[in-house]
């Protein structure tokens, strides 16, 4: 079975999605991980200039590069690697976040991705996180979510994960980047941010994550039942 969660940034995909993974016994695959681990091989490349990427040599150095998870021996939690160091940490920071979207827009790129991505969901039970799941990487997926919140519902949430990280920023320029991400998710030329016909929307703006996690793991329960 194919889980795809697909939407907007900051509509809590992941954490979600490895809470019904957990509950269901599904593998989870955030797929937002390997744009970033691609970004952080770039930026390690010094193939940047400004925000421009020297797209020739990224092509050239493309089939060097292996994205893979791995299980924490402690805690359980997933790790990424790239070529099997482990760069979980680095790939959250703000170089990466800043720059992930300019390698997320590049069209060899994403066909590199999309195609392990279908090789892992090819293995066995897969919930996959990101923007392009249900219309791309697997549009025969079972089930499909579409998951949104208002951007104001989004800000706040990013702006008190931020705040309680120590970060120092103001409610108006987190509101401004969801804004401006959203722009970029769904104006890009190549496999745009666009809810699949068949996904069920969830809007969470008003939901905790735990009914959300049950509605999620319901409607699958659903599905794999034949309903
Ligand atoms: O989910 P995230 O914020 O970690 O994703 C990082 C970036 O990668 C974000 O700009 C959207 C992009 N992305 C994408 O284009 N397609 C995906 N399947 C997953 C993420």
């Amino acid at each position: 079975m194919v889980v795809a969660v697909d939407g907007y940034s900051s509509t809590g995909k992941s954490t979600v999605a490895k809470l019904v993974a957990k509950k269901l016994g599904l593998m989870y695959i955030d797929t937002g991980a390997m744009y970033r681990a691609v970004t952080y091989f770039a930026l390690k490349s010094n193939l940047f200039n400004g925000e421009k990427v020297d797209e020739v040599r990224l092509k050239e150095l493309l089939p060097n590069v292996t994205v893979s998870f791995m299980a924490e021996p402690s805690t359980g939690k997933n790790l990424t690697c790239l070529n099997g160091e482990c760069v979980e940490n680095e790939i959250r920071g703000m170089e990466v976040s800043n720059r992930v979207s300019i390698i997320a827009a590049i069209g060899f790129v994403r066909q590199f991705l999309v195609e392990q991505q279908q090789a892992m969901g090819r293995v066995g039970n897969v919930i996959m996180d990101g923007r392009d799941i249900g219309t791309v990487v697997f549009p025969d997926a079972q089930v499909k979510f579409f998951m949104t919140a208002s951007p104001q519902v989004r800000a706040k949430r990013r702006y008190d994960e931020l705040i309680a990280k120590g970060d120092s920023v103001t409610y108006e320029e987190v509101e401004k980047n969801v804004l401006t991400r959203d722009y970029i998710d769904t104006h890009r030329e190549v496999s745009p941010l666009v809810q699949a016909d068949d996904a069920i929307v969830v809007d969470n703006g008003n939901m905790s994550i735990e009914e959300n996690v049950e509605l999620m793991v319901n409607y699958i329960k659903e599905r794999s039942n034949g309903n």
